[in-house]
Parts: C-alpha cells; structure tokens; sequence
C-alpha cells in the first residue's frame, strides 16, 4: 500500500513538473508557436527541413479542398537544409529572429524568386517584378524562409468586382477551414486559412 502512494505521488509530480510533456511527445508543430519552433531547433528536437516538410505535406492534403495556397516555393527544401547547416555550424544569425523559419505570403507581395507575383490574377502569370519587396528583403535577412504564396480575394478586393471574399481566378474558391461553408473572408483570405 505504502509502496502504492509512493508511486503514486511520483508520477503525479513528475506529471506536473511537465516531465513526460517536455521529454517525450508533446511538441506539436501545429500549435507551436515561433519562439517554440526556435527552441526546438536549438534543442535538436526539430529540423527546418523537417519543418517545412511538414507545411509541403499538410498543404499538399489540404489545399486541394480549402485554396488557401496560390504556389509552393520549389527551392522550399533546399533553403530550409541551408538553414539547418547554417544552424550546425553556428552561422552569425542563425540563432535568432525567423532563421529556418517558413512563412507564407499573400500573392501581392512581391518576390524575386521562383515564385509569381500575381495578386491572384492569371493577368499578371509570368510578369517579372523588379525585386523583392520591402517586407520580403526584411523577412529574408531574419532568415525566414518564402513557403509559397497564399492565395487571396483577388487583386486584395482592389477592382471592387463582386466577387465573393476568398475568390481568385488562379486558386479558385478559398474555404474557411473550420466551417467550409463559411465566408473565409478577406481579402488576406488564404493568409487566414
Ligand atoms: C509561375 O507560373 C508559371 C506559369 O504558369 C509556372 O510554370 C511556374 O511553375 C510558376 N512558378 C511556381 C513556383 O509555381
């Protein structure tokens, strides 16, 4: 019986002291938040590349019902793997701000990459911008890494056209993913889901 309490109370206590939540299974990318990701990097418990896998597999699963993703960055996997030797070899700035960090961009930010800037309009496929944009060249010196670009209400609602919120004539209809049937609003409509 002693014996029995004994266990009892070490197990209760090694569960509040969050003893199996921190060493085990707990971490979650899904509710993760920044500050938590870079933490687990440091820890060694999670890669970028493991990271932005992830993102390329839920959106790959995801996307083709709730349009929340306009395109994927297809050199995604090699700058995360960048970011994780940057990381190994403790690269000046690899320990803080957004580095190995994936980020998703509303399709009216421009970036000078693989990736159209089209603010969801098949007008403006294959145009070149001239550099990235502001935010983007900020993003990029923290480290972050462009996902992709999200889909949004097309042109961000700018022609005032009556097309509902979440719609772009490149991703098609964006659903709000908690209620499919729901306005998923707007304009930075992909952004949100
Ligand atoms: C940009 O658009 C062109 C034309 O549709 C397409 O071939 C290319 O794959 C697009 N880029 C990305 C990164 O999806």
């Amino acid at each position: 019986m002693a014996n029995d309490s004994l266990l009892f109370l070490i197990l209760a206590s090694l569960l509040l002291s969050g003893f199996f939540t921190k060493t085990s299974s707990a971490f979650s990318i899904e509710e993760a938040s920044i500050d938590d990701l870079r933490l687990a990097f440091k820890q060694n418990q999670l890669t970028s590349r493991q990271l932005v896998e992830f993102y390329l597999k839920r959106i790959g699963r995801l996307n083709p019902l709730l349009r929340g993703v306009i395109e994927v960055n297809p050199d995604a996997l090699f700058l995360a793997d960048k970011a994780d030797r940057e990381r190994k070899v403790n690269t000046p700035g690899s320990s803080g701000g957004l580095h190995g960090i994936p980020i998703l961009l509303k399709d009216n930010i421009a970036t000078k990459d693989k990736l159209n800037t089209t603010a969801g309009s098949y007008a403006l496929l294959r145009s070149v911008v001239p550099r990235d944009a502001g935010v983007v060249m900020k993003l990029r010196k923290a480290g972050a890494i462009i996902l992709g670009k999200a889909s949004l209400s097309e042109w961000a609602y700018f022609r005032s056209n009556g097309a509902p919120s979440g719609f772009c004539g490149r991703s098609g209809q964006g659903k709000n993913p908690y209620v499919l049937s729901a306005d998923p609003c707007g304009s930075s409509s992909g952004s949100g889901i």
